[in-house]
């Protein structure tokens, strides 16, 4: 028999991740994020002692990654997840020398980041275009939800998950909201039917699993993250799953945009 002290021992532990994970810290973790790529000075973040570093799916040394490069942050939007203690940041830089498209997820322990992971996007990345990603990203709209008109967690992640099932089962039906529009790489589906469910994806040649999922979810957002592998793209690995991330903005339980970053192993994936 379970000791009945368990439920308020357990309650006592949330509440004490809950404190420990506010939005408001997540938020200050984000901000000093961006702030440490505009500088190169990862030296800014508050690590903890072990904290991981990894870029495409790779572990490497944080001053040796793209975060010890100084970069002009053109656009960038965070999400924040009191539940899972995590952070996740979009930052399009087209303006610099050497243009990218970052995605990062960081964990947070304590109030330090224990793990920063980024798929990190640049020429010959999939339809890759920082310049195209700034012109669309800064046209769209991703304030806070109403309190009244929020999903829950469960809602947003299923519409998200119900996206990449689909990639394996062509047939499965996903809330795509009219408008919707896909922002991949580049290029934009919305670009001449602003107005219009652009989404749908076509039936890959064969059934897709993308798996690897790590999750951020920010209710406030109405959006979620997802890490993934995405298999069979690279021509020259096909039995590889290449470092993808799927950026989700849903409203009223259907989607309204999606951001794609797909990296590649070759030049445009072998394509
Ligand atoms: C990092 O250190 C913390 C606290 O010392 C510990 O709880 C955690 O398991 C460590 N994480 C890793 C990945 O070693
Ligand atoms: C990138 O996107 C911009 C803005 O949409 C467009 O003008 C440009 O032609 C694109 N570049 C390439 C190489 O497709």
């Amino acid at each position: 028999m379970a000791p009945v002290y368990s439920l308020s021992l357990l309650l006592g532990l949330a509440g004490r991740a809950l404190a420990e994970c506010s939005r408001a810290t997540l938020q200050d973790i984000a901000a000093t994020y961006v702030k440490a790529q505009t500088a190169g000075r990862p030296e800014l973040l508050s690590l903890a002692s072990n904290a991981s570093y990894a870029e495409n799916d790779v572990s490497m040394d944080i001053k040796k990654g793209v975060l010890s490069q100084a970069l002009p942050v053109d656009n960038t939007r965070s999400l924040l997840d009191p539940v899972e203690c995590a952070t996740f940041t979009e930052i399009t830089s087209a303006t610099a020398k050497h243009p990218y498209v970052i995605h990062t997820r960081m964990l947070v322990t304590d109030s330090k980041i224990s793990a920063i992971e980024s798929v990190v996007t640049d020429d010959g990345d999939w339809v890759f275009n920082a310049t195209g990603h700034l012109y669309w990203s800064k046209r769209e709209t991703w304030d806070p939800i109403p309190e009244a008109r929020r999903d829950t967690r469960a809602v947003i992640k299923a519409a998200g998950d119900a996206y990449l099932n689909q990639w394996a089962e062509s047939t499965l039906s996903v809330p795509l909201g009219t408008p919707c529009a896909r922002l991949e790489g580049g290029m934009y589906t919305g670009e001449r039917q602003p107005t219009a469910n652009t989404c749908r994806m076509p039936a890959f040649p064969q059934p897709l699993k993308a798996g690897n999922r790590r999750y951020t979810i920010d209710e406030e957002l109405g959006a979620m993250d997802i890490f993934n592998g995405f298999p069979w793209l690279e021509k020259t690995k096909p039995d590889a799953s290449m470092p993808c991330s799927n950026l989700f903005r849903v409203e009223s339980g259907k989607i309204r945009y999606i951001h794609e970053q797909t990296v590649c192993a070759t030049p445009h994936c072998g394509r």
